[in-house]
């Protein structure tokens, strides 16, 4: 079992920790019922998770001695909205939760983002744990506060910052993901290695093949690169945004295909783009450029984009992200592996031509 920090400087109170470990669900059940953080947990979950993973979760919980209640919600995107969270908060004063009582959110990003959305708001704020089923969620989106619902126009528009009291991640709950979703889990895995640990990238095959020791150590790996930069930057100012390396046109792709193209599968096809385009601006090593989409291959990861996606309609939509960012839309290059740079200069034509490079 592997314990992260993330310190928050800012309040150090807030600070809490990531474990990280397989079977670690009896370990994170003890810690619930020693920590004292909250009377009753409400157990949010999607259907998809719920049928998977959620008796085993509360029977832990309960021979723990937590008072804990399952919540369950549609699974997917499409879920994600401000009348969801309204209906769960309904559903948690019927159950007569109020703000002695925590939300422990069981499942992907989805899931993750909207059950912590509700706890910062219900009741002005209440604890939420996480608890990640994806490795997507594991290495990325359950760790940095980052709650969010989406509106009809765009994703995660609503949102707030509302750090975790802890993530446990267990690693057997990810026995049961799809090769997609985890292959997509993957891409942001290879992104920690682009932008700060370079010898992540020689994990790949492992990762690939899930080799316990490996996953393992990459999950936990990310996870402490993740810390490091919350902890610099907690409220997405600066330097966080370099988490986005291969998100700007990433975020396009997968909008475009009408997201049946995976997150982390768009993300791939970004970084490819964004490695590429450092190198076209003289910043990347061709041999670095080349290590980048091989990591990504060999997690199985396609590192061209269909040619059914046009360049014409990527660029529209980067344009549009970047009017709404008030025309600073910051595009992540890396300088070398593991040197990340925000450029704020990156022209239509340069994205033009990379993604027609890109595209199969
Ligand atoms: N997933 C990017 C971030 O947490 O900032």
């Amino acid at each position: 079992m592997t314990k992260i920090a993330v310190n928050l400087p800012a309040v150090p109170a807030r600070s809490y920790e990531i474990t990280i470990g397989r079977g670690i669900l009896a370990a994170a059940a003890s810690e619930l019922a020693d920590a004292g953080w909250a009377r009753r947990w409400a157990v949010v979950t999607d259907a998809n998770v719920a049928g998977l993973h959620l008796g085993t979760v509360l029977a832990a919980l309960r021979r723990a001695g937590v008072s804990a209640e399952s919540f369950v919600v549609p699974a997917g995107e499409a879920h994600k909205t401000l009348p969801a969270a309204a209906d769960l908060a309904a559903r948690l004063l019927e159950g007569a939760f109020d703000r002695t009582c925590g939300i422990l959110a069981l499942g992907g990003g989805v899931v993750g983002d909207f059950a912590a959305f509700v706890a910062s708001i219900f009741m002005r704020g209440i604890p939420v744990v996480q608890m990640p089923t994806t490795l997507l969620a594991q290495v990325d989106a359950s760790v940095g506060g980052k709650t969010g619902v989406d509106v009809p126009q765009a994703k995660n528009v609503l949102g707030t910052f509302w750090q975790p009291h802890a993530v446990f991640s267990d690693l057997a709950l990810l026995d049961t993901l799809p090769v997609r979703e985890w292959t997509s889990g993957c891409a942001e895995i290879v992104k920690y290695g682009v932008i700060a640990e370079p010898p992540l990238l020689d994990g790949a095959r492992g990762l690939r093949q899930r080799e316990p020791a490996v996953v393992a150590d990459l999950v936990a790996r990310s996870c402490r690169i993740k810390a490091a930069i919350v902890a610099a930057d907690e409220r997405d100012a600066g330097r966080r945004r370099v988490l986005n390396f291969g998100h700007t046109i990433g975020h396009a792709i997968e909008a475009e295909s009408g997201y049946t193209i995976l997150h982390g599968e768009a993300v791939a096809m970004g970084m490819v783009c964004a490695a590429r385009l450092s190198h076209r601006r003289g910043h990347l090593a061709a041999v670095a450029c080349t290590a980048v989409e091989r990591a990504l291959a060999e997690v199985g990861l396609a590192t061209v984009i269909p040619p059914f996606l046009r360049a014409d309609d990527l660029l529209q939509r980067v344009a549009r992200d970047k009017k709404k960012a008030g025309d600073a839309v910051a595009f992540v290059l890396v300088t070398a592996l593991g040197e990340p740079v925000i450029a704020s200069d990156v022209t239509e034509a340069e994205i033009r031509a990379v993604l027609q490079d890109v595209t199969a």
